[in-house]
């Protein structure tokens, strides 16, 4: 039998690394497209901890709370695994075999080239990620990909040179070892999402590092202080300037977040300083408040009941190492490896 054959839904892999309590930015770059794809395809849904330690190898002791902020963040805004496959990367061994082995087919050229490389290492000079490992994290990648012979790669606009080189690899492979009917592997496409990116408070890329987050379940008090600080137009002073919405970052949540029937409400009370920057925000803030409500409500059952993430994991873990086992047994036997 040939692995690929699984059915006829189209297979989804996408993965973050562990990077703990999920904020709005993952949701809208990546979770609400995941949400909304997991009911008609096949998913996979990786937490990427391996590559996490490409990068954060010195000191690994938040890796664990890491973990479980992220998938406890994951199951609260809907993922669910009696439709999706949630998993941990470094619970599959064999995705360390198969970055083994199309390691053998990676020109150095081709990773040298990669965007994270060049400005990390080349060009930023960070000798703590000269590393074999930091220069193979797109390998890694490539690996978790065409572990489940995935169709469709949704990704961030930094992630698509990835999934090129996975196509890359892809190709190689099957020309060296597959033929036009029975290739090694499949190969995938990138699917980007059409959300817009959202700044954090102060307004430069929201990022944990910066400490400029709004969490997906963070108490409605804390969004509203956060919300309130946020960055507006910088013209628009005093309470009778009108201000320009598309020069806010407010406006760009309100688009994202807030209901559509006060879209005109907020863009035309900002453009005739019929509204001011704090109701404006009050209203921004109920809405993100409403929106994730429910998952508030169950991420504090979730954090009650320890053994319910664990056992969707391992209940992920099992599914996914069952098909990764599959795809390496396939793999060994193509190019001619030992086998016992
Ligand atoms: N590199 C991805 C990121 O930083 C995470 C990731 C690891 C991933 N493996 C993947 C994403 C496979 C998609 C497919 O976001
Ligand atoms: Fe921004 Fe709203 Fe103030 Fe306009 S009214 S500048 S959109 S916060």
């Amino acid at each position: 039998m040939n692995g690929m054959e699984t059915g006829e839904r189209k297979i989804l892999l996408s993965g973050s690394r562990p990077t703990g309590r999920q904020h709005l930015g993952n949701y809208v770059g990546a979770l609400a497209q995941w949400l909304e794809l997991q009911d008609n395809l096949e998913c996979f849904f990786m937490v990427a901890d391996w590559h996490a330690l490409t990068s954060t190898y010195r000191d690994t002791s938040t890796l664990p709370d890491n973990i479980r902020n992220q998938v406890i963040d994951w199951l609260s805004i809907g993922l669910d695994p009696a439709k999706a496959t949630i998993f941990v990367q470094s619970a599959i061994k064999e995705h360390a075999e198969l970055h083994l082995l199309l390691a053998m087919f990676t020109p150095l050229g081709m990773m040298e080239r990669c965007t994270s490389w060049k400005d990390n290492v080349v060009e930023g000079g960070n000798d703590l990620l000269r590393t074999y490992g930091f220069l193979g994290y797109p390998c890694l990648q490539s690996a978790d990909i065409l572990m489940y012979h995935a169709d469709i790669v949704p990704v961030g606009k930094d992630q698509v040179e990835h999934v090129e080189k996975t196509q890359d690899v892809a190709q190689k492979v099957n020309f060296l070892y597959g033929t036009e009917e029975n290739p090694v592997f499949r190969v995938p496409e990138w699917k980007l999402g059409n959300a817009p990116v959202l700044l954090g408070n102060d307004g430069r890329k929201m990022s944990k590092s910066y400490g400029n987050c709004i969490y997906i379940t963070e108490p409605a008090k804390d969004v509203e202080q956060k919300v309130s600080v946020m960055v507006t137009d910088p013209a628009r002073v005093r309470r009778h300037d009108p201000g320009t919405p598309e020069l806010c970052s407010v406006w760009s949540y309100h688009k994202v977040f807030t209901d559509p029937k006060h879209h005109d409400e907020v863009h035309v009370g900002c453009t005739t300083a019929g509204i001011g920057c704090r109701d404006c925000k009050k209203l921004l803030a109920s809405e993100i408040n409403r929106k994730f409500e429910p998952a508030r409500a169950r991420r504090a059952e979730l954090e009650q009941n320890p053994d319910e993430w664990r056992s969707v994991l391992d209940a992920g873990n099992k599914a996914a190492r069952a098909r990764a086992r599959q795809t390496m047994e396939q793999v060994r036997e193509r190019l001619h490896l030992y086998t016992e």
